[in-house]
């Protein structure tokens, strides 16, 4: 595909809704409350939102503006801005592909989970001790957690296939708000259940005993990996914005539908876990242990578990697409590939980087990587290295090295709009976010060598 044949976006919804589409993922209804519930709760809630404001906006509108200015891929476009800083443009080709490494195999996870509540399967399950066992079982499974990620992996690829317009747009458009009903209707479902009010105190109530300077950290992590920042994913997405999208609006706009889908989720899972009398801190096996346990006691148990776990996959699969975007459209403008064999080639490369973390939760987990198997280590190396590095460098980028007009320029749509908090936007590029992103960084890098 030409330069000049590049695909745009339609109307502004689009651009919100796409852009939403990759933030609102595995990271606000997975991550999210398990991370809040180990961090006690409120106070989590009030510094990720401090979070948020201070460092998520600000990076939001660096990425949106280096990608609509150059409407390039995230490696064109750096080397167009300045030719030095392309190496930013590798760091999110790289990071993509390893994020998808493991997002890939959780998304198959939930695949897995949908179709047993489809079956009735999961009904069968009815304590957490035996979910436990049978999460354990089937994650460290050899053959089926692969085929579903594997599965997965299809599906994103037929998205991708159908184009920019065709697939990510129209499907955005499709399952965002599919995505946004169920969440809601679930979470008055749990609200309402037996002493489900204590789950929202939890999680609206802060108790700042429990923080620590870790909490801090990880609400930093969390804002980046939840508004997919720091790895120019938005760059790639905002490239196909046209030349009217309001790009302020639009960072508003998906922040704010990011952030509440956060609390929804947190909304939705605290009351039952609290109903259940469990505890919240149980980690990233929230919602793939405790949740179909508290299911089962419900009537229609597995019907609420596939709606759930459809919700999981509606939110994983809008957001695969957009990491498999970045890797697609760099293939395809730098290397001079068709789309179709780009999109190809990524499928490939990315199924088989998932496929062997898979199995480095089971068979293959004696290889490991400083201590750790293959998907910890992926993990590890993308939210905690690579996401705060990026966004530190992203911010320097857009706060001294790039043309100040052009930022101007589009934050302001040439002068349409007013740009009423531009120079405190310019204040946390250049100095706010790359300390605060900096200290992340060198405190990961501590635990790094522990
Ligand atoms: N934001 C997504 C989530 O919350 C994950 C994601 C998609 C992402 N693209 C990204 C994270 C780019 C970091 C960078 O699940």
């Amino acid at each position: 595909m030409g330069e000049n044949k590049r695909a745009t976006l339609g109307g502004r919804l689009s651009a919100v809704l796409v852009a939403a589409g990759s933030a609102v993922g595995l990271g606000n209804i997975w991550r999210f409350p398990y991370i809040a519930g180990e961090n006690g709760g409120g106070a989590f809630l009030v510094i990720y939102i401090g979070c948020i404001l201070l460092l998520g906006v600000p990076v939001l509108l660096a990425e949106f503006t280096v990608g609509r200015h150059t409407h390039k891929n995230s490696v064109g476009a750096y080397r167009l801005l300045s030719k030095k800083w392309s190496f930013l443009g590798y760091n999110s080709v790289i990071s993509s592909l390893l994020i998808l490494g493991f997002y890939f195999v959780v998304s198959g996870w939930t695949l897995e989970y949908f179709t047993s509540s489809i079956t009735g399967a999961i009904s069968e399950y009815s304590s957490s001790v035996v979910n436990a066992e049978r999460f354990a079982d089937f994650t460290t499974d050899p053959v089926r957690p692969v085929i579903f990620t594997v599965i997965f992996a299809l599906l994103t690829h037929v998205v991708i296939a159908l184009g920019v317009q065709k697939g990510i747009e129209r499907s955005s458009k499709l399952m965002m708000p599919i995505l946004f009903v169920m969440l809601v209707v679930l979470a008055i479902r749990s609200i309402t259940m037996p002493n489900g009010l204590e789950g929202l105190k939890f999680l609206f109530t802060p108790d700042f005993s429990k923080v620590t300077a870790k909490t801090f950290l990880d609400a930093m992590g969390q804002a980046f990996f939840s508004l997919s920042i720091g790895l120019g994913c938005m760059i790639t997405y905002s490239s196909y914005f046209n030349d009217k999208t309001n790009l302020q609006n639009t960072a508003y706009n998906v922040v704010i539908l990011d952030t509440l889908v956060a609390v929804l989720a947190g909304a939705m899972i605290f009351p039952a876990v609290f109903s259940v009398g469990i505890e919240p801190t149980s980690g990233p096996s929230l919602v793939f242990v405790t949740l179909p346990s508290i299911f089962n006691t419900m009537t229609f148990g597995s019907l609420w578990s596939a709606i759930f776990f459809l919700l999981l996959i509606l939110a994983a699969l809008t957001s695969t697409i957009s990491l498999h975007e970045v890797l697609t459209v760099y293939l395809n403008e730098e290397w001079g590939i068709s789309r179709k064999h780009a999109a190809r080639c990524v499928t490939l490369v990315t199924t088989l980087l998932a496929s062997a973390s898979s199995l480095s939760l089971g068979v293959w987990g004696d290889f490991k990587i400083c201590g750790l198997n293959l998907f910890d280590s992926l993990d590890f190396v993308t939210a905690n290295i690579l996401l705060p590095l990026g966004g530190c460098l992203t911010s320097i980028f857009a706060g001294w090295v790039l043309n100040k007009q052009i930022l101007r320029d589009e934050i302001s749509d040439h002068g349409r709009l007013k740009a009423r908090l531009f120079g405190l936007l310019v204040v946390l590029l250049r100095y706010v976010c790359p300390t605060l992103l900096l200290s992340i960084f060198l405190y990961n890098l501590g635990l790094f060598t522990l």
